[in-house]
């Protein structure tokens, strides 16, 4: 197939991004350039993401991205070869304005638009720049999702497990907050924790006992929010965050591992690997616990760079140019969709 150099859009929440990634014939993707602009300062003084703001910052800034993204590509619209813009899921006023700045760029440069499944660009997130061949077994952790998908190529996922109640991420936020801790916590919650010792608090690990690679974390975060009313001393708030970390890094672990097993059974002869990818990725905790239980199970690990764990352009690119490659794109008049499982 001939190579394929993509501008990528990502407005689904609140990030506003673009890159320009290339996929060569031979398949090997590169990342000319990857441009985030973050919001968190408009929502901040929210505690929270505030949709409405979230689709006027991306209104205000998407064009000066994507010119920003070219031009550290250097290249220019006349370049490219598709655009690819996250149609779904998301806060879908932010996904509209991405997803129309896209079919402009198409329609007036005559390129193919893809309509990317913002999950999807999460899955192939870990195929920016490294060599990770299909098939894999991935835990797909954000803010939004919490599953494990076995992927068999692009557009090719099948799930085997995911949250009943929150994200881990939502859970790393909701627990943050009730501590305290500014938003996105997230990454708070993982520099209070350093130093912390886990075992100090006992919190509840829920659905160990099941045998499905189905998560849950309301009742931890629950558990955790009561916890951190009485609790005021700098140390004690360490040991919280610590104990916090480990129990959703301990579910995460452990639910990939059964899934590991199940995977094993069904994939031994096309090699077993085993990826993480989405914002709660850069937990260095998470991912610790996660390459251990791989290693334990023959799998080898993988996750993407921390740039491009939380929300990004890159790879709503690489998604793009893989289902262009693929001979797949979408009409002009695809839609917004704020609700859109794998
Ligand atoms: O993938 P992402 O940027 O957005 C969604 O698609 O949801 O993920 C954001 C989530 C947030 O919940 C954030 O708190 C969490 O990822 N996150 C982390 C860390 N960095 C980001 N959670 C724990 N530790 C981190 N270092
Ligand atoms: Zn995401």
């Amino acid at each position: 197939t001939a190579p394929q150099t993509v501008l990528g859009l990502e407005t689904s929440c609140d990030e506003t991004a673009a890159a320009v990634v290339r996929r060569h014939a031979d398949g090997r993707a590169e990342v000319l350039s990857s441009v985030v602009g973050s919001q968190i300062a408009a929502h901040a003084p929210f505690g929270g993401v505030v949709p409405e703001i979230a689709a006027r910052a991306h209104v205000e800034s998407i064009e000066a991205i994507a010119e920003a993204a070219l031009k550290e590509a250097g290249l220019g619209y006349g370049d490219l070869t598709g655009v690819a813009a996250t149609a779904g899921p998301g806060l879908v006023g932010g996904v509209m304005v991405g997803l129309s700045f896209g079919k402009a760029v198409a329609l007036a440069r005559d390129l193919p638009l893809v309509a990317v499944n913002h999950l999807e660009g999460h899955a192939v997130s870990a195929r920016l720049g490294a060599d990770l061949p299909y098939p894999f077994l991935l835990l797909l952790v954000s803010g939004g999702h919490c599953q494990l998908l076995e992927v068999a190529g692009i557009g090719a996922c099948r799930r085997l497990g995911s949250t009943i109640d929150d994200a881990a991420g939502e859970a790393f936020d909701k627990i943050a907050k009730a501590m305290g801790l500014p938003y996105p916590g997230g990454p708070e919650l993982e520099r209070l924790a350093e130093g912390g010792d886990p075992t100090a608090f006992e919190l509840p690990r829920m659905l160990l006992g099941r045998k499905d690679c189905d998560f849950s974390f309301s009742g931890l975060k629950t558990a955790a929010a009561r916890l951190a009313e009485g609790v005021t001393h700098e140390a004690d708030r360490r040991n919280l965050a610590a104990a916090v970390q480990e129990a959703i890094a301990g579910q995460l672990a452990e639910k990939s591992e059964r899934a590991m097993k199940a995977y094993a059974q069904a994939h031994a002869d096309a090699g077993l690997r085993f990826v993480v990818a989405g914002g709660v990725a850069a937990n260095r905790t998470v991912r610790a616990r996660l390459e251990a239980v791989a290693q334990k199970n023959g799998f080898s690990f993988a996750a993407p760079p921390m740039a491009y764990c939380t929300d990004n352009a890159a790879m709503i690119a690489l998604a793009g140019a893989e289902r262009l490659a693929a001979g797949i794109s979408d009409p002009l008049d695809a839609v917004a969709r704020p609700r859109w499982p794998l």
